[in-house]
């Protein structure tokens, strides 16, 4: 019996990724991040750069977008700020475009963009016994900007890559631990199990252009949000998650760098999440 690269099955015809050789690097490769002014979206642009990658972020907040580049000065890797909405089409056909003309190409897009407005789906009123129902503006929101806006930033990306030979490329999406269902978040919710289900499709869509596809689905971690909480709620909080703390941004980017670098990896998500069952 010989070895699988006898018999040439590490290089099966037909199978885009079938070579043994390594096709990605974070080192000189070019990236998009979503949502780039603060928590992950932030950290994740700095850590790229850091890691000697170009990096084009985009956010609706100018001001932390101004801020963000100017932190990044100095890092090995060329980082550029747009501001743009996610869950605007023409805004994202212009940022992709705008992107890769400023890096000079893309090799991917992280879409880390979110936003929550939690309410239960229908909730009594103590003392008027009313029934109050979660917004359909509530729902709307959120499916723009965390589904949506997802979808669009993939698409967008993928046109240009195909357009353009510039694979290898991958599409990294952030989901949620609530992507399982967490009561008061059913737009939230629907949304992040949304992204997990794209993620898969897409592998399968894209895998002959040369691109990959993941989602890494956090749980509670160390961002503005979780910052600005009272310490009894947040102790609260952690007290289901069996490593009894919240993530930090970095154990999220460690994930990002895994599929960047894992050339075999695709269509999966990775759940970053201390363990929590909910
Ligand atoms: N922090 C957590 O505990 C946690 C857990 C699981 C998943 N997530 C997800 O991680 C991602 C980042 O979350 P975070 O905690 O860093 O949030 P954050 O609020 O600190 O950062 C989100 C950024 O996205 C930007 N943004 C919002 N809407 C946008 C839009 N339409 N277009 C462009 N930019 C927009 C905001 O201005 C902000 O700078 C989100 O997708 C969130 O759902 C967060």
């Amino acid at each position: 019996m010989g070895s699988w690269r006898e018999h040439g099955m590490d290089r099966l015809p037909g199978n885009p990724s079938s070579s043994t050789e390594k096709l990605m690097d974070i080192q000189g490769s070019k990236f998009i991040v979503t949502g780039g002014a603060s928590g992950m979206g932030r950290h994740f642009t700095l850590s790229l750069a850091r890691d000697g990658a170009d990096v084009a972020f985009c956010d609706m907040n100018e001001e932390g977008v101004r801020a963000v580049e100017a932190e990044a000065k100095g890092l090995p890797g060329k980082v550029v700020g747009f501001v743009a909405n996610v869950a605007v089409e023409g805004q994202v056909e212009k940022l992709i475009a705008d992107a890769a003309a400023a890096l000079g190409g893309l090799n991917g897009i992280v879409n880390n963009a979110g936003i929550i407005r939690d309410g239960l789906l229908v909730k009594v009123d103590k003392e008027t016994g009313a029934v109050q129902k979660l917004s359909l503006a509530k729902w709307q929101q959120v499916i723009d900007v965390n589904l949506t806006g997802v979808f669009l930033g993939a698409r967008e990306y993928a046109a240009w890559a195909i357009a353009n030979k510039g694979g290898p490329g991958v599409i990294i999406s952030i989901s949620s631990i609530s992507r399982h269902g967490n009561m008061g978040q059913s737009n939230y919710s629907a949304a992040k199990a949304g992204i997990v289900s794209m993620t898969k499709l897409w592998a399968g869509e894209l895998a002959r252009y040369g691109i990959r596809t993941g989602c890494i689905a956090p749980g509670f971690t160390r961002t503005p949000i979780l910052e600005g909480m009272p310490p009894a709620m947040l102790e609260k909080m952690v007290q289901p998650v069996p490593l009894k703390r919240v993530g930090e941004p970095e154990e999220m980017y460690k994930a990002i760098k895994f599929i960047i670098d894992n050339d075999y990896f695709t269509g999966r998500c990775i759940d970053v999440d201390g363990g929590l069952v909910l």
